[in-house]
């Protein structure tokens, strides 16, 4: 949502898609339309979001023409379509914000998104400069959500944050990181403010996050978004040439992407997880994981053991 408009995103949303789907597909279709994705409440407001975003380090990065662009625009489009929400970028994506901007602003897409983008430089006057590049650059009035990169001056970009806040400008501030050494400041730091969100890495075999980071974001009510739910490649590599086990079925897994990333959605303190996402099979099959059965504790730890003695 943004603008301060009374617009519901799911609404526009609905509007759009029955639209289209009307228009597009013929009656017998309409009923085989997948169920919707399964969210979370973001503690601090109420508000939910769907369980799986979209991150866009890397893939959205290096665009430098509109051919280019176009597929990652098409996967944003079917994103929105299917009812996703959550878009997660940073400046330091190389073109990753102006792709996204460019691409929500030529679908209309806007109040159907949650955009997640970052700051992360050294001093006031730089901070804000990036920010208001980032204003630019994904072409809104308003973000969803700014969080201070890696913990770079946290404490000078969470002031600027948080009268960006007041002002309206951004509706939720965080900070984050992918490095379990910078865990201890993380922890310091959702401690000592009152954040509306953490971004952290947390996947199936690299659980550290769930020891202390994750039960004290639920403890705060602090949302928790997920980064690297495969660990880049690293997951994908470990289970090579291998059939997911059978027992996967028991909670609608159909692939092992689906099986990291409801490992990782189904912890109770996670709000939602963005997987580096670009190509079309990826996005149908990540949203996949926000569908059907999530596992209880005991299949975590059967998927932990699992995962353990590869
Ligand atoms: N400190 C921070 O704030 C921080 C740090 C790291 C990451 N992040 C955010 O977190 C997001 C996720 O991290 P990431 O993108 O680096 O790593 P990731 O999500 O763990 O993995 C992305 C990789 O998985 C592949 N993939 C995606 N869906 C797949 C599927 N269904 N089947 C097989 N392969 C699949 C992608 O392939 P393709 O590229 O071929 O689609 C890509 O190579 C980033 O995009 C970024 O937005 C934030």
């Amino acid at each position: 949502m943004t603008d301060g408009l009374l617009v519901n995103r799911r609404r526009v949303l609905e509007i759009g898609i029955a639209a289209s789907a009307m228009a597009l597909v013929p009656p017998s279709r309409l009923v085989a339309e997948p169920p919707p994705l399964v969210e979370r409440k973001i503690p601090s407001s109420g508000e939910s979001v769907p369980v799986i975003g979209i991150g866009t380090a890397r893939r959205y990065a290096a665009i430098t023409t509109d051919a280019e662009r176009a597929p990652l625009t098409a996967v944003l489009r079917r994103f929105a379509e299917l009812g996703g929400e959550v878009i997660d970028t940073a400046p330091s994506y190389g073109t990753a914000e102006a792709v996204v901007g460019d691409s929500v602003a030529e679908l209309g897409i806007r109040d159907a998104l949650f955009l997640a983008t970052k700051v992360g430089a050294s001093g006031q006057t730089a901070g804000r400069e990036q920010i208001e590049q980032s204003f630019r650059r994904l072409r809104t009035r308003v973000m969803d959500l700014i969080a201070v990169h890696n913990l770079r001056d946290t404490d000078t970009q969470l002031r600027t944050l948080r009268e960006l806040k007041h002002a309206g400008r951004t509706r939720y501030v965080g900070i984050t990181t992918s490095f379990a050494r910078q865990y201890a400041e993380l922890e310091q730091t959702m401690r000592r403010e009152r954040l509306d969100f953490i971004q952290v890495d947390y996947a199936l075999d690299h659980r550290e996050a769930s020891a202390r980071i994750l039960p004290l974001a639920a403890d705060r009510g602090t949302a928790a978004m997920i980064n690297l739910p495969f660990g880049r490649g690293r997951l994908f590599k470990a289970v090579q040439g291998r059939e997911l086990p059978p027992w996967a079925a028991e909670i609608d897994c159909v692939s092992w992407a689906q099986f990291f990333l409801k490992y990782v959605v189904s912890h109770a303190a996670v709000t939602c997880c963005i997987p580096g996402t670009s190509k079309m099979e990826h996005l149908f099959d990540n949203l996949g994981a926000a569908r059907g059965r999530l596992p209880g504790a005991s299949m975590r730890r059967r998927m932990e053991a699992f995962i353990d003695t590869l």
